[in-house]
């Protein structure tokens, strides 16, 4: 467990031995009485507790905007915190300037966690469009202004930035001066660094992003001891090796939708996993941590179930070192699951990477996901299926379903029997029905067990309807 936390926070140096699993907003408000951080539902999905989180990689030093609700400080250890104080200049900021102008303030109390989310947007682009500038906000809520005021001062704050070419984001007006001076302070500091890689590390609890942990067990987190997984690693998290894809289990949703390897072989991949969370979840929501929450309806795991993927697991005792290069064993994720939030995996043992095949010229790539609301919601029901063919025979195929099983479904009985048949409406036909044979919904808060059915079956059909427009008919498959 981490002894003593550094991290500067606007432009202080803090070094605390508060218990890592506080809250980054609770020591914000509680301890460094910063209290312009709202708390708001306590559950990343309100924004009004928004941060920037900034981390050297190399020497260069990238900003996100997390929940700091959901972040524990612990995870920030070696980094820049940005509270709304932190981004106080002279008189209001060309940001908050906008957001007053425009109308886009009401109470107020989700104003701060617009003007950060808004703010790190031009931290982090070096060229700012009105649209990715709106979507940047899609982690904050308003409840009395409405957002269309806050959309228009989005892209005034967009005008205001592209007139103001050749200057720097302090010159410009958004940041304080001290911003230019973090990249060196935050190098001598990391060299300052102890964590305690020593003796006994099997705690409680193993932290990744803590996206589920803190919403499901903070109070008892906050007591008890803690890890935290790669939380300062700086290797490169994506990679091929042979003919595999690599992927560290602590990468967040965030760096695999930005890979360069992922978007060569999912060119889709931007699409699919902005359907996950909001920015600041998926900023820190891990690869790990979907896969061991073993929620039914986790999407990156269902993503990666139709990739046919490998874990790599390791004794925990060798994790806070992974260059100790632990011995791994290796587990399909299709046999990781065997029963309600019950894994083939010792309490001790910790996933390191997850590898898939890279897909054939002749692959292609489909994930559904339907939910209530189309953005910010988790699936009703999720599919995905990767399949390989050569003159319209199917030479490999695997499909999954979320929501429709206590656990992340492979759909094996469907997958064996599209193996080696051509793509015909008839068989896809068929297909469908034994999956729905696979799958045993229930009824709840996301839907009955006839909608969960219907749901899948029109999600098989889309994977198809997509990926062969030319042979497949909606007509002839229902
Ligand atoms: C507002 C909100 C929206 C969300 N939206 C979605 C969504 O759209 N789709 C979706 O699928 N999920 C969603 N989630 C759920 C959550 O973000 C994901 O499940 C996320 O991937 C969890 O990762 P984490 O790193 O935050 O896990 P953590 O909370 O850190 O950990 C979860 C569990 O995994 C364990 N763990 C973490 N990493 C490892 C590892 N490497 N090895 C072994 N055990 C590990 C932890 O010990 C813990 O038991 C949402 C959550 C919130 C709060
Ligand atoms: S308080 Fe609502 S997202 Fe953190
Ligand atoms: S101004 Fe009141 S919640 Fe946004």
């Amino acid at each position: 467990m981490l002894k003593t936390i550094s991290f500067i926070c606007n432009d202080k140096e803090i070094n605390t031995d508060i218990h890592p699993a506080t809250t980054v907003l609770d020591f914000l408000r509680k301890t460094l009485f910063l209290t312009g951080t709202k708390e708001g539902c306590r559950e990343g999905d309100c924004g009004a507790c928004t941060v920037i989180v900034g981390e050297l990689s190399g020497n260069e030093l990238k900003y996100k905007t997390v929940n700091s609700c959901l972040l524990p400080i612990g995870s920030v250890n070696g980094k820049h915190v940005v509270s709304i104080e932190g981004l106080n200049v002279k008189g209001l900021s060309p940001v908050q300037l906008a957001m007053v102008e425009e109308g886009g303030t009401q109470c107020g109390f989700c104003t701060p966690g617009f003007i950060i989310s808004l703010s790190a947007y031009f931290l982090n682009n070096k060229k700012y469009n009105a649209d990715e500038a709106i979507e940047s906000l899609d982690g904050n809520i308003c409840r009395c202004t409405g957002h269309t005021a806050i959309k228009r001062a989005a892209v005034r704050s967009v005008e205001y930035f592209n007139s103001q070419k050749g200057k720097t984001l302090v010159s410009a007006g958004l940041l304080p001066s001290f911003f230019s001076d973090i990249p060196e302070r935050l190098k001598t500091l990391i060299t300052k660094i102890h964590t305690n890689g020593d003796g006994e590390i099997i705690n409680k609890y193993q932290i990744g992003g803590g996206t589920d942990l803190f919403v499901q067990k903070w109070e008892d987190i906050y007591k008890s001891d803690v890890n935290f997984i790669n939380s300062n690693e700086l290797d490169e998290k994506i990679k091929i090796s042979g003919n595999e894809c690599m992927i560290n289990a602590s990468a967040t949703v965030t760096d695999i939708m930005n890979s360069e390897i992922m978007n060569i072989h999912f060119p889709d991949i931007k699409k699919y996993f902005s359907l996950f969370g909001s920015l600041p979840i998926r900023n820190r929501a891990t690869l790990g941590g979907n896969i061991v929450n073993a929620s039914p309806i986790a999407d990156m795991t269902n993503f990666f179930l139709a990739l046919n993927s490998k874990l790599y697991i390791i004794d925990g005792n060798s994790m806070l070192s992974m260059k100790k290069s632990p011995s791994a064993r290796e587990v399909l994720l299709k046999d990781f699951y065997l029963g309600y939030k019950t894994l083939d995996k010792k309490p001790e043992e910790i996933i390191s990477q997850l590898s898939f095949r890279i897909p054939s010229a002749n692959s292609y790539f489909s994930f559904e996901k339907v939910s209530r609301r189309t953005y910010l919601d988790i699936a009703s029901v999720n599919s995905s299926m990767s399949i390989e063919t050569e003159n319209d025979i199917i030479t490999d195929i695997h499909v999954s379903a979320g929501g429709v099983a206590p656990i992340p479904l492979y759909l094996s009985k469907t997958g064996n029997f599209l193996l080696n048949k051509n793509i015909e409406n008839k068989i896809i036909s068929e297909a469908v029905r034994i999956a729905l044979s696979e799958i045993s919904p229930i009824t709840d808060a996301r839907g009955s067990v006839l909608y969960k059915k219907t749901l899948l079956r029109q999600l098989i059909f889309a994977h198809f309807l997509k990926l062969f427009p030319l042979i497949v008919k909606y007509e002839e498959l229902v």
